[in-house]
């Protein structure tokens, strides 16, 4: 079997304008909305240091350096906090600063999924990649996309994460069908950028993780404007599953779809009960609001 090239790059498309968080992200990035105090971006960030991933390409956009500006160092602030003595909020910092190697590149203009991918073609190079989407959270042990990464590296082909959505949803997402080969692992045979209701080939969708080889590029160069006239990155996975060969793997854990207005007010919830700080507190006072409401 070939040698299978590690993944050591992922990228994050984060160029979306967020019109479902209007009129909020006329002022703020999507991405830094927050989930309790960190924002949703580091999320991900951590889910990609935790499964060893630590270089990292924000696909970015006009307006959006706010998210370049929040992992760069910020030396003022750090002086303040040492001089003050606030050494936990000091090392909380450094460590955002630290913990992985983030750059940006940009998209010039809103032209679909597939082409901001396309945006960090000369920044990933000739390597295997992840890709993690912002509207996706993902509490699981292993991590989401580090179930790929495992995955990869068995098959060494292109990896989707799934989930199984609800009858009726299929319409949002790009939905797959394929062959059971291992526990929550599938060889696709197909995949439809959100299908018409009743056209889906199954309640598979692809969930924002993926890994890719860098051969989806010159796929992505060649593909057409599909669903809602936009570059699609499932329409070059298509491509991509006929010529190579393409695998899916059934994530485990917990998701939340922080991408719609009630998914992220539930993802807050649950990232608050967690927390060891407030995590009690919030409990009591959701059940008081949940009897009074
Ligand atoms: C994108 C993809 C879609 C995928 C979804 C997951 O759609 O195009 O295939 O299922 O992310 O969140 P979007 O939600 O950006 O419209």
């Amino acid at each position: 079997m070939a040698i299978v090239k590690p993944v050591r790059k992922a990228v994050l498309p984060v160029a979306g304008i967020g019109t479902r968080f209007l009129p909020v992200t006329k002022a703020v990035p999507k991405e830094l909305l927050p989930i309790v105090d960190v924002p949703a971006i580091q999320i991900n960030v951590e889910e990609c240091v935790a499964s060893g991933l630590r270089d990292l390409i924000l696909v970015t956009s006009r307006g959006k350096d706010a998210l370049v500006d929040y992992f760069d160092r910020a030396g003022e602030l750090e002086e303040l906090l040492e001089r003050k003595g606030k050494h936990a909020e000091l090392a909380m910092m450094r460590r955002l600063n630290e913990m992985a190697q983030i750059s940006a590149v940009r998209q010039p203009e809103t032209r679909g999924l597939g082409h901001a991918v396309l945006c960090a073609r000369a920044a990933v190079g000739d390597e295997p990649f992840a890709v993690l989407l912002g509207d996706d959270l993902f509490e699981g042990d292993p991590p989401g996309i580090r179930q790929l990464l495992d995955v990869y590296a068995r098959v060494g082909k292109g990896v989707v994460g799934l989930w199984e959505v609800p009858a009726g949803q299929e319409h949002l997402y790009g939905i797959v069908d394929g062959a059971s080969v291992g526990a929550d692992v599938f060889r696709l045979n197909k995949l439809v950028e959100k299908p018409e209701p009743g056209k889906a080939p199954s309640r598979l969708a692809i969930v924002g993780r993926y890994v890719l080889p860098p051969e989806i590029f010159p796929i992505l160069a060649n593909t057409k404007p599909g669903r809602g006239g936009e570059i699609q990155l499932t329409d070059a996975l298509a491509a991509l599953c006929a010529s190579d060969g393409l695998y899916g793997v059934r994530l485990r854990g917990e998701r939340f779809d922080a991408g719609d207005r009630a998914g992220y007010v539930l993802a807050v919830l649950r990232y608050a009960l967690r927390r060891s700080d407030i995590g009690a507190a919030v409990r009591t006072g959701a059940e008081k609001l949940l009897r009074e409401t």
